[in-house]
């Protein structure tokens, strides 16, 4: 299971291509669920069948985290997709040795390829949405298109264009009463949770000044060289940016949106979920440079405004030997709040901290989902988990262009960052230069 840091743990502390369903044939989805089957909630002896699309490491630990509410009623996993071989079968094999009873995924339901989201979706009553986040927007409009109760990976997006089809999708699955979780955790963490509602009470007063950060190391590569090594053979642009998809936007968002955005979306939150009208900042590539990076930046600092006049002080580093940190802190007319340690100090009166139990909020965020799905309660996360993308992406936009950028101009964009076709053979958004280096986005010059 692959977690972030700066999450307290147990018990310590786009469519761009709108492509119809069609290729899939009447069998596929006649053998779909009924959508209407759970508009009452599905009672807690009645099994629900899930299917996983993105079958990596956060992918496999939200099955088992999805099988940790097993006490709440029975669930098999019936279908798995991936584009990778190698990456599907080895979650199959650890979901099988794990949970061997709520697994279910033989051969002729395991589905490989750039559509084979559409077959696992058809044979699920809720699906589990892992790929890398530039995928996700046209998966979550699929799902909710069948039918079906989804949860889904933060970011739920890379450009504007993939948000607004979220929120289209977020608003369809409002219709149809469909549950939909997106995987920003904290919102399930009782420290997180009681400290905001105490922040959002006025603990503090308004909240004037809040920073946000997520300082830490790089996360992992993998070097060309090294996977043609393994590979035997070249691989073309598509197949090697899928397997190194952290450091391409249209795939990855850069890490301001990968990872930032959960101590953006924490800030948003603690603003009663208002979100920021405009940003300016600064970033680059620094240190981690070289035709094994791609073409994101490894810092971004962005001061974020938001309607009151509130400013959000952002920074996001991925260079080792650093200062470190991943957290939130918010400044109020009253006082103030480490809001990622659970710790308000006003300025008069006696500091707080949540000393209550937590249970992991991985698990918690699953057991919130199915508990809506099986008692009918209404759970929607796709609107706020978009809008919290939108806002790193807002981030980026200004980071990457040097400009003052406004929120509302910035969600209209027509810029597209995503392959117009996807296959193994397409033509890529962005290719290497002669020395093999991509170009990165250079601000006073780079529109967005
Ligand atoms: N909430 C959290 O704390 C947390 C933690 C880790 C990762 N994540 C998020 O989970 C997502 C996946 O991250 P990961 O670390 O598991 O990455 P990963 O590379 O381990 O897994 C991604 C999987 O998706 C597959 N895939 C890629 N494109 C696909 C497509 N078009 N169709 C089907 N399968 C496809 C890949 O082959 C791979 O198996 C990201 O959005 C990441 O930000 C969230």
């Amino acid at each position: 299971m692959t977690h972030e840091p700066g999450i307290i743990t147990p018990y310590t502390r786009r469519s761009f291509l709108r492509r119809s369903v069609g290729a899939l044939g009447a069998a596929a989805i006649a053998g779909a669920l009924d959508p209407a089957k759970f508009a009452h909630g599905a009672a807690t002896s009645e099994e629900l069948k899930i299917a996983l699309v993105g079958c990596g490491g956060r992918g496999s630990g939200a099955v088992l985290d999805a099988m940790s509410t097993l006490n709440q009623g029975p669930l098999k996993l019936v279908a798995v997709a991936d584009v990778f071989e190698d990456r599907l079968k080895g979650a199959v094999n650890n979901f099988k040795t794990k949970h061997p009873k709520s697994v279910d995924v033989p051969q002729d339901r395991q589905f490989l390829g750039f559509d084979a989201y559409k077959q696992a979706i058809s044979a699920a009553d809720v699906v589990i949405l892992t790929t890398p986040p530039g995928f996700r927007p046209m998966m979550f409009e699929e799902a909710v298109r069948q039918g079906k109760h989804v949860f889904m990976e933060k970011p739920v997006a890379t450009d504007a264009a993939g948000i607004r089809q979220v929120l289209a999708a977020a608003a369809e699955a409002k219709k149809k009463g469909l549950k939909v979780g997106v995987g920003l955790q904290r919102h399930h963490s009782k420290g997180y949770q009681e400290t905001i509602k105490r922040l959002q009470d006025g603990a503090i007063g308004d909240l004037v000044s809040m920073r946000a950060y997520w300082n830490g190391a790089t996360p992992w590569v993998n070097p060309r060289a090294k996977l043609e090594t393994k590979a035997g053979r070249k691989l073309t642009e598509m197949e090697y940016q899928m397997r190194n998809w952290y450091y391409f936007t249209w795939i990855c968002g850069d890490h301001i949106c990968e990872q930032h955005i959960h101590n953006l979306d924490v800030i948003n939150w603690a603003k009663g979920f208002k979100y920021p009208v405009r940003a300016q900042g600064l970033g680059g590539a620094e240190v981690r440079v070289g035709m094994d990076y791609g073409e994101i930046f490894d810092h971004h600092a962005v001061e974020f405004e938001y309607e009151d006049g509130a400013r959000c002080f952002s920074y996001c580093r991925h260079i080792v030997g650093c200062w470190n940190s991943v957290s939130e802190h918010a400044q109020g007319t009253k006082g103030t709040s480490e809001i990622g340690r659970n710790v308000i100090t006003p300025k008069d009166g006696e500091a707080w901290r949540y000393r209550g139990g937590e249970r992991n909020a991985y698990e918690q965020e699953h057991s919130d989902l199915y508990d809506a799905i099986r008692n009918n309660k209404d759970y929607n996360e796709a609107e706020n988990g978009a809008m919290s993308t939108m806002t790193a992406i807002l981030g980026r936009m200004a980071t990457y262009s040097g400009q003052m950028v406004e929120m509302e101009k910035a969600l209209k964009s027509e810029i597209s960052i995503f392959p117009k076709n996807l296959a193994w053979d397409a033509e890529m958004p962005v290719k290497p230069g002669a020395d093999g280096n991509y170009p990165r986005a250079i601000p006073g010059k780079t529109k967005v």
